[in-house]
C-alpha cells in the first residue's frame, strides 16, 4: 500500500441469530485482531438475536457472551441499518456462522447491498448447510457418503414406534441423528440402543423440521480447510481429530484442552492422506464452494474416505483448524485473513449476478 491509498474498510460480522453466536463472537473477535492494519481498517459489526446490526465499540469485542454485549447495545454501540452498511465498510468479513450466517442469508443481504464479502456465494452457502442436499450431491459426483435418510417431523409424529423400527432395522446400531441444518454438533446423538432413538430424534428435532440419520462410521475422522488461489481450489493441510469424548462434541470443538488434534495426521498413512487431499477438493467443486471451505470425514480402516460434512465456512478461533492449518502451510494468522480478502475480492470481481 502506498502513501496515500485508502485503506479497506473491513466490516467484520459477529455474533449473529443461531445457535452458534457464541462461536461466532469468538470467530469475529480474533478476526478483528488479527487483521493487518497497514492494509485494512476494521470495524467490528455485531448482529444480534433479532438480525439487526450494531457497530461496536472496540472494547465491547472482547466481552465473554453476545448477552453481555446485547446488554450494552443501546448504550454503547451505533445501531446501523442494513442500507447504511455499504456507507461505513467496504468489503464484508462474515465471521458468522449457522442459519442465516453461513446458509446463504446473509450472503444475499451483501448480494442485495453490492458489498463484497469473504466466503461462498447464495447457492453454495445453502448447500453447505444442508446435509441431505450436499450428501445427494456429493453422491452424484461419486465421493462417498454414509447411507441416511430423512425423517420429517410430521412422519416422526405420526408413527414414531414405526419409524423407529424401520431405522433400527436398517441401520442397526450404533446410528447417528443430526439436524439436516446445523452446525458445531449442535443436535448430533449418535444413538447406541432402541430405546434411545427418540432421544436423539427429538435432540434433533429442536433445531429443524428435518433429522438425517446416518450409518455410523468406524474410523479416523479428519477435517481440511480448502482455500482458493489463481490456481484453484487447494487443501491448507489435514488435520487428524481425537476425540476427548465419544465423538467430536460442542465441547470437544471448543473447550480448551478437550480433544487432540494432529497436523499432518499420525495414524493415517501418507497415501491416504493424499487420497483425502484429492477428495476434499473434489467435495468443494462439486457443491460450487468459492474462497474457502473447510470439509470434514473420516478414513476408514478399509482405505475407503468418507465425506461427512462439507462446511461453507470454518470456525475461526485462534485453536480452529484454519489457523492451526494456516501455520502448518507457513502462513501467520494475519496472513491468511489477507489471502482469504484479496481472493474474494476477485472473486467478486468476476461476478456476473449474485452467485
Ligand atoms: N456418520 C457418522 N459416523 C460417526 N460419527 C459421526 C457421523 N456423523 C457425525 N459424526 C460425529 O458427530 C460430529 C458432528 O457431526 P457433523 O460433522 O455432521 O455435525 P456439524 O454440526 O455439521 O459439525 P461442524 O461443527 O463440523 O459443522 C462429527 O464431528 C463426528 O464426530
Ligand atoms: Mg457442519
Amino acid at each position: 500500500m502506498t502513501d496515500g491509498e485508502k485503506k479497506l474498510r473491513v466490516g467484520v460480522i459477529l455474533g449473529g441469530m443461531s445457535s452458534e453466536r457464541e462461536v461466532s463472537l469468538n470467530s469475529g473477535r480474533n478476526v478483528y485482531d488479527n487483521l493487518d492494519r497497514e492494509r485494512f481498517d476494521p470495524l467490528p459489526v455485531f448482529m444480534d438475536g433479532g438480525g439487526r446490526l450494531w457497530i461496536l465499540p472496540w472494547k465491547l469485542v472482547s466481552q465473554n457472551t453476545t448477552v453481555d454485549i446485547e446488554e450494552r447495545l443501546e448504550g454503547e454501540a451505533r445501531r446501523i441499518a442494513y442500507d447504511d452498511l455499504g456507507e461505513v465498510v467496504d468489503f464484508a468479513f462474515i465471521a458468522l456462522h449457522g442459519k442465516y450466517g453461513d446458509d446463504g442469508c446473509i450472503q444475499g443481504l451483501l448480494e442485495i447491498l453490492g458489498i463484497p464479502y469473504t466466503g461462498s456465494g447464495v447457492l453454495a452457502s445453502a448447500i453447505g448447510m444442508d446435509k441431505e442436499v450436499q450428501q445427494r450431491l456429493l453422491a452424484a459426483s461419486g465421493i462417498k457418503v454414509p447411507v441416511s435418510v430423512v425423517v420429517s417431523e410430521k412422519e416422526w409424529i405420526a408413527d414414531e414406534e414405526g419409524v423407529a423400527e424401520k431405522l433400527a432395522s436398517k441401520f442397526g446400531f450404533p446410528l447417528v441423528t443430526k439436524p439436516v441444518r446445523e452446525g458445531s454438533s449442535v443436535g448430533v446423538t449418535i444413538v447406541h440402543a432402541f430405546d434411545e432413538i427418540c432421544e436423539g430424534m427429538k435432540a434433533a428435532f429442536t433445531w429443524d423440521r428435518k433429522v438425517l440419520v446416518e450409518e455410523y462410521l468406524r474410523g479416523i475422522e479428519f477435517s481440511s480447510i480448502v482455500i482458493e488461489d489463481v490456481d484453484g481450489p487447494r487443501p491448507l493441510a489435514v488435520t487428524e481429530i481425537r476425540p476427548h469424548s465419544a465423538f467430536f462434541t460442542y465441547d470437544d470443538k471448543y473447550m480448551p484442552g478437550k480433544c487432540r488434534k494432529f497436523t499432518p495426521p499420525k495414524s493415517i498413512p501418507a497415501e491416504a492422506v493424499e487420497t483425502i487431499k484429492q477428495e476434499v477438493v473434489r467435495a468443494y467443486r462439486s457443491l460450487g464452494f468459492r474462497c474457502y471451505g473447510r470439509i470434514d470425514g473420516f478414513y476408514l480402516e478399509s482405505g475407503d474416505v468418507y465425506i461427512t460434512d462439507p462446511n461453507s465456512s470454518s470456525g475461526m478461533a485462534p485453536s480452529s483448524f484454519f489457523f492451526e492449518q494456516a501455520a502448518e502451510a507457513g502462513m501467520l494468522p494475519s496472513e491468511i485473513i489477507s489471502r482469504l480478502i484479496d481472493i474474494a475480492l476477485s472473486i467478486h470481481g468476476e461476478k456476473r449476478g449474485p452467485l
